[in-house]
Order: structure tokens, then C-alpha cells, then sequence
């Protein structure tokens, strides 16, 4: 098979994917879905594909659509997930997984059940500072991690729509800070227990608390926390400091370079150094990389369904321990 086939369903973040599959060496966008079909018909016009519906059915369908991008609302994703794996796709869903745990039981089931991969765009593993971050951390660099933060600070003033609505309550714990969940995951390890506290001053008229701050133990010893604001006034930033026995490092998604300073470094006996990296924080173009590269060498993915589910149970975990004001288990298993 020289060049697979995507479709791509949902056309706000999703165009970004059709932009990375149509850059792809290895792939063409061959349809286009969104139930606003203006949407869906645009971004067809900007890259000449094929096929604008506003039926994702008619995607799967395809036999000469091999691969299924689902970047509709966090609330479609498990059906639409579930049937692109059913019609023999390979799927790329956008985080988080879904809202809720059964629905991540249901996809991770239907992807054994066809044994067609299904990756989690945790974008967030493809950010170069994160990346670097974790490289260093992982040769050991700062020695043994003891605590790890990060946050999701995003203003979410004016938005409307999806993400606000009463009737799907979407926990902006799950839906925004699952980014600093996972990376807080892959880079200490999953958590075994988590308290959180949550409250809302800002986004007053919004179904769900706008702050929360969530304490984790991790699995290693290590402790650390995330922070989620959707009503911060400040520009969108994932602050994130990692803290180990000989170092620390201190990195977000939007800054030319990452900080360093260990002991093991004469170079940072005066405080932190600087060292470059790219500033791409949604590096979808490296997502869709990692799939199509796991497609062609017939292996794995690396954020399969098992993956997200754990991310998307530390986040439950979280808004379960701030309603109810205890510490909650963080489940694992899946
Ligand atoms: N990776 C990231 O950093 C990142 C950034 C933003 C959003 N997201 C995720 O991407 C997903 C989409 O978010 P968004 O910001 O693009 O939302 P959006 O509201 O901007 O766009 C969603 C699009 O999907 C369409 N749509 C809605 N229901 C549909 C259906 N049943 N079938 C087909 N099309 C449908 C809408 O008409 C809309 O055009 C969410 O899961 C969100 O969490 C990820």
C-alpha cells in the first residue's frame, strides 16, 4: 500500500489534522466530515479533497480510507471511535479520550475486539520542551524525580457552545488539563491516590467549577500537582516544573527553551541555563507522524487506549476527590 487513505471528522482542531495527513508523505486526505457541511466544504475546498459530508458514516464506508481522525466535542468520541474501528480503521481520537471511564472501557475493548490501533492525541508528548524535559530526566540528568507540577492555564472568557453546556458537563479537569495530567504521568510515572479542592470565581455562570487544584501520589514515591484554570486572565501557558534529587527543570509549551540547573552541571552553579527548543505546542504534525510511522512498521502506538484511559481515570479521579472532599484511588488498570 503506497499511500493510505484519512478522513477526518469535525473541522475546528480537526483541520489542523487534515493539515498534518495532507503534508504526510505517506497519506492523503480522501473525506471530510462535519455536521456543519459549510465547514466540512471549506476545508475540502483548501486542500482539494474528494469528499466534503456531514455524515461520518459515509467516511467509513471508504475502503480507500484506511485511517480515522475523530476531533469532534470530547462527547463523540466514543461512538464515532468505536464504529471507526468496527469498519476496520486505524484511529487517531483527540484528547481527552472521552468524558467518562465506561466510555474508555468500550473503545479499548472495540480496538481489541478488531485489533485496529486507536491513539490518543496527547499532543503534549510531541511539544519539543516536553520533550527534551523528559529525555533529561530519563538519562537521569536531575537525578531521582520527587516532585513533578503542571498546570492548564487557559482563558476561556466569551467561548460558547460544547464546552459550556449544562447538559455534558464537561469537567475542564478532563477536557483541558488531561494535557498536564499526562505529561505529568509520562514523565513520573501513573498516580496511585489524588486530593483535590475546586471552586468558581471567575466563569460564574458555567455548569462546572472554572479552578481546581488537584495533590497526586504517584506510584515511585514521588508527589506532585496540577493545576486547571479555564477562567485565569493570562495567555494559555502549561507551566511545568519537574524537581529531583540533583536538578530541576522548568518548561511550559510556549517558551523558546527550557530551564536547567543540576548539580551535576558545573555550567549551572550560578542558577538555571537556558537550552533551546522549538515553540510548538500542538505539534499535530508529530501525532499524526507517530501513527502513520506505527501503521507502516506494523507496531503499536505509543498513547493507545490504555493510555488515554489512565490519563482520563487520574482526571476523574480528581474532580471525584473535589466534590466530595476526600482523597480518591487513582485507577490504573485497564
Ligand atoms: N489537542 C489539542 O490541543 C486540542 C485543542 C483543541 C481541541 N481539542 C479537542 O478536539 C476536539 C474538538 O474540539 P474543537 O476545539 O475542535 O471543537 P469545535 O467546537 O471548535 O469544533 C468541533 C467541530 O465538530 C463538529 N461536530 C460536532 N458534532 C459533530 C458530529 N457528531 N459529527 C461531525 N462533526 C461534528 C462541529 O460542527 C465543529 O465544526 C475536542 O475533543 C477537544 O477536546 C484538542
Amino acid at each position: 500500500m503506497s499511500v493510505l487513505g484519512a478522513g477526518v471528522i469535525g473541522m475546528g482542531m480537526g483541520a489542523s489534522h487534515v493539515e498534518a495527513f495532507s503534508n504526510h508523505p505517506s497519506t492523503e486526505v480522501r473525506g471530510v466530515c462535519d455536521v456543519n457541511l459549510d465547514r466540512a466544504r471549506a476545508v475540502a475546498g483548501r486542500y482539494n479533497i474528494g469528499l466534503a459530508t456531514g455524515d461520518y458514516r459515509e467516511l467509513l464506508r471508504r475502503d480507500d480510507i484506511h485511517i480515522i481522525s475523530v476531533s469532534t466535542p470530547d462527547m463523540f468520541h466514543e461512538e464515532q471511535a468505536v464504529a471507526a474501528l468496527e469498519a476496520g480503521k486505524d484511529v487517531l481520537c483527540e484528547k481527552p479520550m472521552a468524558l467518562h471511564i465506561e466510555e474508555c472501557e468500550r473503545m479499548i475493548a472495540a480496538a481489541d475486539r478488531t485489533g485496529r490501533r486507536l491513539m490518543i492525541g496527547q499532543v503534549c508528548r510531541y511539544t519539543p520542551g516536553f520533550m527534551l524535559a523528559k529525555r533529561l530526566i530519563d538519562r537521569g540528568d536531575i537525578g531521582e524525580l520527587f516532585f513533578a507540577e503542571s498546570e492548564y492555564a487557559h482563558d476561556y472568557a466569551g467561548l460558547t457552545g460544547w464546552r459550556s453546556d449544562p447538559k455534558i458537563m464537561r469537567e475542564p479537569f478532563i477536557g483541558g488539563a488531561c494535557h498536564a495530567v499526562d505529561l505529568v504521568r509520562w514523565i513520573a510515572g501513573d498516580m496511585e491516590e489524588v486530593f483535590a479542592y475546586a471552586n468558581r470565581r471567575v466563569l460564574t455562570d458555567w455548569p462546572v467549577d472554572d479552578c481546581t487544584i488537584a495533590t497526586f501520589k504517584f506510584l515511585s514515591g514521588a508527589v506532585g500537582k496540577v493545576f486547571c484554570s479555564i477562567g485565569c486572565k493570562r495567555p494559555y501557558t502549561m507551566r511545568s516544573v519537574f524537581y529531583g534529587t540533583k536538578g530541576t527543570i522548568i518548561t511550559d509549551n510556549t517558551s523558546p527553551a527550557i530551564d536547567l540547573c543540576a548539580t551535576g552541571l558545573p555550567e549551572t552553579a550560578g542558577g538555571f541555563i537556558k537550552l533551546p527548543v522549538n515553540i510548538n505546542s500542538h505539534n499535530v504534525t508529530s501525532e499524526v507522524a507517530e501513527l502513520v510511522s506505527a501503521i507502516l512498521e506494523n507496531r503499536p502506538v505509543n498513547t493507545d487506549g490504555r493510555e488515554g484511559a489512565r490519563t482520563v481515570a487520574a482526571c476523574r479521579a480528581a474532580v471525584e476527590s473535589a466534590a466530595t472532599g476526600k482523597p480518591v484511588k487513582v485507577r490504573t488498570e485497564f
